[in-house]
Parts: C-alpha cells; structure tokens; sequence
C-alpha cells in the first residue's frame, strides 16, 4: 500500500498534488470537482489588488457616479466590499463542501490596505493563504534591497494579523536568491512557493505588434524549479511547494526528489482536463511501487544538493562540458 499523504504547512493533505491558484479554483463547483477528482488541497484563485482598482476606475469612468468625493468613497467601498464579499463566501462554501485543506490567494504588490482583508480571510475559513506576490524589478532607480524589503514588510504586517500559515509564491528574479530564500522562511512563513509564472511578452513579425507569449507552460520549464528546489532544500524553515512545468507523476517525483514536499499544477490540468489529475497520483504509485518505495514523504530531498555526492550539476551553469562533446 503506497502512502501519498504528507503535510504542507502543518495542514494534512492526502497527496502532494495542490491545484494551483488559476481560473480552475474560482467557484465551489470547480472546488468539488477538483476534490472528486483526488487532489491533495486547492489554492483559490487570487484576489488582486489590481481587480479591485479597475472595478473602481471602471465605474468612474462610465460616469455612473459624478466625482463628488462622497460618491467615490462610496464606489470604493462598494466594490471592495463586493469583491472580498464574493471571495469570502467562496471560501466559506468551498470549505463546507470539502474535506481538503482551502487556501486563499491574495497577489499584492504593496504593504496597503489590502491586509485588513487578509482577517476576513482566517475568520471565513481558509487553512492557509498564500500571497502571490511580484514587484517587477525594473525600476532602474530602485535598489534591489528596497524591492526586497516590500516582502518582508507585507509578510511582517501580515504575520501580526493573522494566525494561520502563510506561503509566500515567488518570482524567479532575486540576484541573491539563496538568501533572500534563507531570510524569508526564518520570517516565520509556513512555506516558499517556487516559482510563480507570469505572462510574457512576445512580438508578432506579421502584425508587428506587441503581443502575450504562450499561457501554458512547457515541462522544459520546471528545470529551474529542480535547480532552485534542490539548492535550497534543507536550508529553509519552511516548506517548499514546486510550481511551473509539472504535466506528469513524473515530475512530480523529480520535484519531491529534489527537495519539494508538495507540487502546484495548472497548466497540464488546462491542456487535459481535471481528470488528469487521477493519471498522474497512478503515475507515482507504479513508480513507487517499481522502486519499493511506500511513502512519499521518504522521496522527499533524496537527491537534494545537501543530500548527495556530487552536486554540482546543480551549480554547473555553463555550458564547458557541453560545448567540448558537442562542436
Ligand atoms: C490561466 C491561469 C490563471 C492563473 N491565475 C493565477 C492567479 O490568480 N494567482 C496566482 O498566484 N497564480 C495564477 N496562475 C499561476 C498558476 O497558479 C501556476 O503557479 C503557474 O501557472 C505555473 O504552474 P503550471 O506550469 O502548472 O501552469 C495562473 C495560471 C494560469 C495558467
């Protein structure tokens, strides 16, 4: 009998397989189904910061209220309310419905208002919240020290609100990512979410125009995960759950070898449908069950940098060996 179950963030979950924050969370139907389906627990899609301002500047711009400041408050607060109101009722339906661990998101980008609602959260329910958070570093005239300390700022106001675990999903562009890695889990998080994936620009030749690169990810994508994950597996207070490019039981396995304890996926589940979800927990049975191994969490940072002999494909980031085999 092969045990997926394991722990994330204190939480019991029945397997390592988290449904990503994405469009694939947002109702208590999609929740349940995703539950029927086998999955180990559900990240929410987030609520932005960002929605909530463009609902608000949308509003003043159809001209459904004139500028009077009373009316504008008034707009803001409605809009705020509507917003956190729906969110919160999709927590607290979500957790009535099922028995799998909820997990809010909330992407921000500054230490504002916005962590008021993060107390409507813990009190409608939710087990956990993970902040999706992204500051893009490109300001030329903003140290990179200063952009850093915004995250320390959100998770250290956040920590005094509330009380259950909060994950922190990270972009992928930190100079010193080994130790901003280090210093965030020793903030007491419960877990490094690694890494979040964002749209990207793309140029169309025919249109020459600006356009979005593909949505989806691609498996070749995970393989920072391994590098990142792998690097810093034993080195974090907290946990580690693997996101981006992780379409099989396979990789989920590598991510788990390399130091994960739990994986997010959306894309696959996108491109396949939720009854994926199935394919890939028989996936990590069979090999499991191939290799002798019969629980999970005895994967968990086998091959991890720490771990191993030689690790240093993990560091090895030039291309010497591969230029000399292949000219
Ligand atoms: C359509 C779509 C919507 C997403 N929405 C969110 C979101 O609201 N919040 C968030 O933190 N991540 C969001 N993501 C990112 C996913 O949660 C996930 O981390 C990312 O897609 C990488 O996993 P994948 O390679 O399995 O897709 C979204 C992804 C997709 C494809």
């Amino acid at each position: 009998m092969i045990d997926l179950s394991t722990s994330y963030m204190g939480l019991k979950l029945k397997n390592p397989i988290i449904a990503a924050s994405s469009g694939l969370t947002d109702s208590v139907e999609k929740v349940v189904n995703l539950a029927k389906e086998g999955i180990g627990a559900v990240v929410l899609k987030s609520l932005f910061e960002e929605q909530i301002l463009m609902e608000v500047n949308s509003l003043k711009m159809n001209n459904m209220f004139n500028s009077y400041t009373e009316a504008e408050n008034y707009i803001s607060y409605y809009t705020r309310e509507h917003n956190v109101n729906e969110y919160l009722k999709l927590i607290e339906e979500s957790k009535k419905a099922v028995d799998i661990p909820i997990i809010a998101s909330i992407n921000c980008v500054s230490a504002g208002e916005w962590i008021q609602f993060a107390k409507k959260i813990e009190s409608a329910g939710a087990d956990a919240i993970e902040l999706n958070m992204f500051i893009l570093p490109s300001d030329p005239r903003m140290k990179g020290v200063d952009i850093e300390n915004i995250y320390f700022e959100i998770i250290s106001q956040l920590k005094n609100l509330i009380s259950i675990p909060i994950a922190v999903k990270l972009s992928p562009y930190f100079s010193g990512m080994a130790d901003t890695m280090v210093k965030l889990s020793d903030t007491g998080i419960g877990a490094l979410v690694m890494f979040n994936r964002f749209y990207n620009p793309d140029i169309d030749l025919m249109s020459e125009k600006l356009t979005i690169s593909r949505i989806f990810s691609v498996p070749e994508e995970n393989t920072n995960n391994l590098r990142w994950i792998g690097l810093l597996s034993g080195k974090l207070n907290c946990d580690i759950s693997s996101t981006t490019g992780i379409d099989s039981g396979q990789a989920v396995l590598k991510n788990i070898l390399a130091g994960a304890g739990t994986v997010q996926i959306a894309s696959v589940l996108y491109k396949h449908s939720i009854k994926y979800i199935s394919e890939i927990l028989e996936q990590i049975n069979t090999w499991m069950i191939s290799k002798n191994y019969s629980n999970i969490n005895s994967l968990r940072g086998k091959l991890s940098a720490s771990n191993i002999k030689h690790p240093v494909i993990y560091e090895r980031a030039q291309f010497m060996k591969y230029y000399s085999e292949h000219n």
